[in-house]
């Protein structure tokens, strides 16, 4: 498929650009959401997600955005007496950090280098260090960073194997690399529609493990009300939401649902890590370095160091101006140091040529000012 470049080309490490049959489903008619018509866009939605979510357990969908998801996940499934295992490289794994922190006070934070990702042996020596941990809490993909954590599978079965419930936020990769949500032993993963699903933003999508709600079941406090499970489990049963959901936007991830599951799931892994190489590739060849260390870099977000002399909100306002693509910088203490690309969605090497080639026009040219 071909960019239609006269839009604008949103190349940010989400929302993405969506497909126009999904912008298009968004001006069918409002339905009752407490009707047939709805209960039948639900089960479909429900079909749809277990396949790109590769489970069997049943997706809650939340008209709020990501950090919704995240909270969902944080809320229902931890107790103040809990004691959490969480690793933080960047800002969203610190966001995460902090929302646990807000419910119980034993956290383990075990920090890294902005750049590097968590490895296996330090959560292994953590989990055989401690006679109980009850859940281990991690960002798959760290989109300040552009960092996503490679190691995960063999991390998630040495917690599952202790006992513990794993929490994933998996917001800027689920659809987009292979993170089997059942066969890795993820109880509570989490994803936005905004990113590599490439539907609008405003829905955040939580799979939710037997284990997962068995330990819900044993939680006295719930400190929430829009986002406790219990409400969410009881209307899935009638194939409803508890609250007024987004109708809109339930319709574009069905429809965008249906476009990965046309092309076959894997067939989009494999795009999604073509043009990512691609994108890599590009950089080398214009002289711009990798921000994260080589063996954790992302497919999804690339982050790419800002040429020296230059600061990375310049190169997004500048590449935005002239030719209407938008990028992002970074994120709070690295916010000029980096550019991020998003790689995801409906990603394609042609947007990637595009996009990289105006980039090294752009950043010769302000070179040269
Ligand atoms: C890894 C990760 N977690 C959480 C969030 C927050 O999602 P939202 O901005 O949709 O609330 C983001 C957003 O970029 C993210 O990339």
């Amino acid at each position: 498929m071909k960019y239609n470049y006269m839009k604008p080309l949103i190349m940010l490490p989400g929302p993405t650009n969506i497909h126009e049959e999904t912008l298009r489903s968004m001006q069918k008619p409002i339905i009752n959401h407490r009707g047939k018509e709805f209960h039948d866009l639900y089960s479909n939605l429900q079909e749809k997600l277990k396949y790109v979510f590769q489970t069997d357990n049943d997706i809650f969908i939340l008209s709020s955005s990501g950090t919704g998801g995240v909270e969902f996940g944080v809320i229902n499934f931890i107790e103040k007496n809990d004691k959490v295992v969480v690793p933080v490289f960047g800002e969203f794994s610190e966001r995460l950090y902090r929302a646990v922190l807000k419910i119980c006070k034993q956290v383990i934070k075990i920090d890294y280098p902005y750049g590097t990702a968590p490895n296996y042996d330090d959560i292994k020596e953590i989990f055989d260090k401690y006679a109980q941990i009850d859940v281990f809490a991690l960002v798959a993909n760290e989109t300040s960073t552009g960092v996503t954590a490679w190691d995960m599978e063999k991390m998630l079965k040495v917690s599952k194997d202790k006992g513990a419930i794993n929490i994933v936020d998996s917001i800027s990769i689920l659809g987009g690399v292979d993170i089997p949500t059942d066969k890795w032993k993820i109880d509570v993963h989490i994803t936005g529609s905004q990113k590599c699903l490439a539907s609008p933003p405003g829905l955040a999508l939580v799979s939710v493990s037997k284990d997962a709600i068995d330990k819900y079941d044993k939680n006295t406090e719930v400190y929430s009300s829009y986002f406790d499970l219990k409400p969410y489990m009881d209307f899935h049963l009638k194939k409803e939401t508890p609250y007024t959901p987004a109708v809109p936007l339930f319709y574009a991830l069905d429809t965008s649902l249906e476009l990965i599951r046309n092309e076959g799931l894997y067939n989009v892994f494999n795009r999604h890590k073509k043009c990512s190489d691609l994108f890599y590739q590009h950089a080398h060849n214009i002289g711009l370095e990798i921000y994260p260390r080589n063996e954790d870099k992302s497919v999804t977000v690339i982050a790419l160091k800002t040429p020296r002399g230059l600061k990375a909100s310049e190169i997004t306002k500048s590449i935005k101006e002239n030719f209407n693509i938008d990028i992002a910088a970074g994120f709070g203490k690295i916010k000029e140091d980096i550019i991020r690309i998003g790689c995801m969605g409906i990603i394609n090497d042609d947007m990637v040529e595009y996009t990289m080639e105006k980039l090294s026009f752009t950043i010769e040219k302000m070179q040269k000012l």
